[in-house]
């Protein structure tokens, strides 16, 4: 039986609808100029059931499938696939959803299982493989970054014994992998570092207060940046029974330094002001301090939406972010915080081989004023003179997380592209936008149209052609 909610359902309909067939498309249609010096994969993941969920669908229960367009010499290749994780597999084999959404009760769930780890969320290009990573924290699925085939699970040839949450990191000078992994029981935090080579060379547990949602992490040269965060369940509503977020106003967020092959005790905690955080950008060492950018949250606690089915699911997807730096100082154990803009950008991203090194540029989605989440632009900061560029889309048209895609040759930080694709809701198609990062009001420098839509999405990374398998 349909239900009003399913047949109203926001996350089924227009650009968030899942797709159903998984393609490759060769020398697609270019408006404009492919850059003759722009060689590589851009891969976006997202939620997209596989099959109906019994209960009420929620945006983030879908089943990860990446998208990826293949640049190369001017040509320009497409493919989707989901990705194969076990609970994929299952729910093939059984041909039916076997699990039903973050809405519904789990107790109808798979026992083993009662949260189906989807990989839906995050991706990252560590040991010449993609690792398709869940923001509940789960296993990180290793994928072919070519043919977006599913390899298996990543364990760092045996010895991972934790998770890996979404937002793991890749230090580029050095190819380690720097991860954490989080979950209701103590220690309720773990981190971990794995060789260039895919060894994991350090695991360490990081003692939280009680259950936290941290969603992502920084890296220095020197050091990894975990979060606590004073948005967690009500202990009140806990002991009715009722599992309510609160977002505790007189709780301290609490930012943790730890050295990259630090002890547990070595963790130096600094306090800050209470917030919730999504998404760092980056982070560095400047002197005594370290320098952290993120996008801070400004309504933690989700607004009422009222009473009713869709104001529920609607509850968890209005995102509110600024631009916020923090500053804390090793030796004095001070933390300087302040907003850097007032504009709703949040999804950043930057040239990643500047990720733990001092950096200037950050590249962030705009969010429209919409009651579900939608990129309407784009928008490039100097995050040293505070000056603005935005992008915008234009009407009816949203994109996706944009990495910066270097151009061959360049030394500046800013010389090189943004990728993203983009969901035209009149004609309810895809394209991708190659955009000069040095000319964000120009147009396009190439639209390249999509053979079929490619729905709206979360994280996304650019693969560089020399760092591809084929070609070492
Ligand atoms: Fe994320």
């Amino acid at each position: 039986m349909t239900t009003l909610v399913q047949t109203i359902n926001p996350y089924l309909l227009g650009g968030y609808a899942p797709v159903g067939t998984e393609i490759e498309a060769e020398r697609l249609e270019v408006i404009g100029e492919i850059p003759k010096d722009l060689n590589g994969v851009y891969v976006r993941n997202g939620p997209n059931d596989q099959y109906p969920a019994g209960g009420r669908y929620h945006w983030f229960d879908g089943d990860g499938m990446l998208h990826a367009v293949h640049i190369e010499d001017g040509q320009v290749s497409y493919r989707n696939r989901w990705v194969r994780t076990t609970g994929f597999q299952r729910e093939s084999a059984a041909g039916t959803a076997l699990w039903t959404g973050l809405l519904e009760p789990m107790n109808a769930n798979p026992a083993d299982q009662p949260l189906k780890d989807t990989a839906n969320t995050d991706l990252v290009y560590h040991n010449n493989q993609l690792l398709a990573l869940w923001y509940i924290s789960g296993k990180p699925y290793r994928v072919d970054p070519c043919t977006l085939e599913t390899l298996g699970v990543e364990n760092f040839r045996g010895k991972l014994r934790n998770n890996v949450s979404a937002h793991a990191k890749v230090d580029e000078h050095t190819g380690e992998l720097l991860f954490f992994d989080y979950g209701p029981r103590p220690p309720y935090m773990t981190y971990g570092v794995a060789s260039a080579a895919g060894d994991l060379t350090h695991v360490v547990p990081i003692d939280l207060p009680g259950p936290r949602s941290p969603h992502d992490m920084a890296i220095t040269e020197h050091y990894s940046i975990l979060f606590d965060m004073p948005l967690f369940a009500d202990q009140e509503a806990l002991k009715k029974g009722r599992n309510k977020v609160k977002f505790h106003r007189d709780i301290p967020t609490r930012i943790g330094v730890i050295p990259r092959y630090g002890a547990s005790e070595s963790i130096r905690w600094f306090e800050a002001s209470p917030c919730y955080m999504y998404h760092t950008i980056n982070a560095w060492e400047e002197g005594d301090e370290i320098v952290l950018l993120g996008c801070k949250v400004v309504e933690p606690e989700p607004p009422d939406r009222g009473e009713g089915e869709l104001a529920r699911m609607l509850q968890f997807l209005r995102l509110d972010a600024r631009l916020y730096s923090w500053r804390m100082n090793l030796k004095t154990g001070a933390v300087k915080e302040g907003f850097m803009d007032d504009a709703n950008t949040e999804f950043p991203t930057l040239n990643m081989n500047f990720l733990g090194r001092p950096s200037r540029y950050a590249y962030n989605v705009h969010i429209a004023p919409d009651p579900t989440l939608l990129f309407d632009g784009l928008v490039k900061y100097d995050t040293v003179t505070g000056q603005a560029w935005q992008h915008r889309f234009g009407p009816g048209r949203y994109g996706s997380e944009a990495p910066f895609a270097p151009r061959q040759g360049a030394t500046a930080e800013d010389d090189g592209y943004l990728l993203s694709f983009i969901y035209d809701a009149p004609s309810d198609t895809s394209e991708l936008l190659i955009i000069d990062a040095r000319d964000m009001l120009a147009e396009p420098v190439a639209r390249v149209r999509i053979p079929q839509r490619v729905p709206l999405g979360f994280h996304a990374c650019w693969v560089p052609g020399e760092n591809l398998p084929r070609a070492r």
